[in-house]
């Protein structure tokens, strides 16, 4: 049989190709998105990959009544929540903007879930939820915890989905722990294409690569990390989206909740990152060490057994695939 889903978000980054494997999965989409961080021309695109039509709303995942009509003009089996804000510092001076739209958002979509009786979803957590962690790598009963108000969101969202579960077992979540998605589809139509100066390691640097930025600051040289700089757990957004297949699959065969890190389970520093790419792009790129940015945290990278004994989950993309996929993703878009 097949399942019909709604992605919220997308035609976002991870939305996107989310979007390319669930249906080649063999799974029917319906997308909503208010295009708040996405260009519209990403469902051509998707189009493209997937050769077939793409079923959307433009719309916000806070609107009742859209929500309604959707499920009532499809049989929807389960919801992938990617809609969200999720810059770090912006959350800092937006609290109310990413309170209402991460956890608002997310109220009113379980709310229009439980009255068209949807009750399987996939939400996009963060290693954020762990704040500054223990012990390495990181299991998901490690201690939670927030330094912001993104990952306060995430974090409430997660407590909220947990009442619902406890209070009702028709509820099931998969609560999936993203550590530091990169790269893009190997066809080089979809990736990741922020607006302005990049917050991020993977697109400040590709865009150092296309020659948009003259150099990267580095956050630091003195962390207690091997080359002292910040070490991160960066998975390839193909290995994230096919998690979400597996998540989905569980939670419609079995019923079965579950709250796994997605993450391949090594670090990378930013120097190891910085050279990797090179690799890639054939050419060196300029950097400075510059102080350490605020919030920071030395390593973080996740134990990402428990995905494997629960999902079946296991990241195939190395590093160089990743590096390879972003700039082959950012010198063609910077081509048209
Ligand atoms: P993204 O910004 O590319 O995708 C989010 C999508 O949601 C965008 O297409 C945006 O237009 C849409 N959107 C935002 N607000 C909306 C609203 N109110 N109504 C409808 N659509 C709305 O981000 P992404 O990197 O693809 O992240 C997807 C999810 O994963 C988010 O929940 C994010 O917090 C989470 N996450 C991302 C990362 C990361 O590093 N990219 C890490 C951990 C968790
Ligand atoms: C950031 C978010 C985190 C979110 C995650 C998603 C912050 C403080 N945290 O985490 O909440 O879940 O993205 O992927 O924004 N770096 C540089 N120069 C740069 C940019 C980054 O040296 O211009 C370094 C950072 O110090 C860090 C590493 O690169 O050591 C990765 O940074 P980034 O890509 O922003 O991810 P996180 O800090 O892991």
């Amino acid at each position: 049989m097949t399942h019909k889903i709604l992605l919220t978000g997308g035609a976002g980054y991870i939305g996107s190709h989310t979007y390319v494997e669930l249906a080649a999965a063999g799974y029917e989409i319906v997308i909503l998105d208010n295009f708040s961080n996405a260009r519209p021309d990403v469902l051509d695109r998707l189009e493209i990959i997937t050769d077939a039509p793409v079923t959307s709303y433009r719309g916000d995942v806070r609107d009742r009544a859209l929500l309604d009509t959707i499920f009532a003009e499809h049989e929807i089996a389960a919801v992938v929540h990617f809609a969200a804000l999720k810059a770090v510092g912006e959350s800092g001076r937006m609290p109310l903007e990413y309170i209402q739209t991460n956890v608002g958002g997310l109220l009113t979509l379980l709310e229009a879930m439980m009255a068209a009786s949807v009750w399987r979803l996939v939400f996009s957590s963060s290693a954020t939820v762990y704040g500054d962690p223990e012990k390495l790598p990181i299991r998901e009963d490690a201690q939670r915890s927030y330094t912001n108000t993104y990952a306060f969101t995430k974090l409430a969202s997660e407590q909220i989905l947990e009442q619902l579960a406890a209070a009702d077992a028709r509820w099931a979540f998969g609560t999936l722990r993203y550590f530091n998605p990169v790269g893009a589809h190997d066809s080089g139509l979809i990736g990741e294409d922020p607006n302005g100066i990049p917050n991020n390691l993977m697109p400040f640097i590709a865009k150092v690569a296309t020659g948009e930025l003259e150099k990267l600051s580095i956050f630091g040289d003195d962390y207690n990390t091997p080359d002292g700089t910040g070490v991160r757990d960066y998975i390839h957004v193909v290995d994230l989206a096919k998690g979400h297949v597996q998540s989905l699959g569980k939670l419609i065969e079995t019923g079965a909740g579950h709250t796994v890190n997605l993450g391949t389970g090594t670090g990378y520093s930013v120097l190891e990152m910085v050279r990797a790419y090179e690799r890639a792009c054939g050419h060196e790129l300029a950097y400075q060490i510059a102080p350490r940015r605020d919030g920071d945290i030395a390593a973080c990278y996740a134990d990402p057994r428990l995905a494997g004994e629960v999902l079946g989950f296991e990241a195939h993309r190395d590093l160089d695939d990743m590096c390879r996929t972003s700039w082959n993703w950012v010198s063609r878009r910077r081509n048209g």
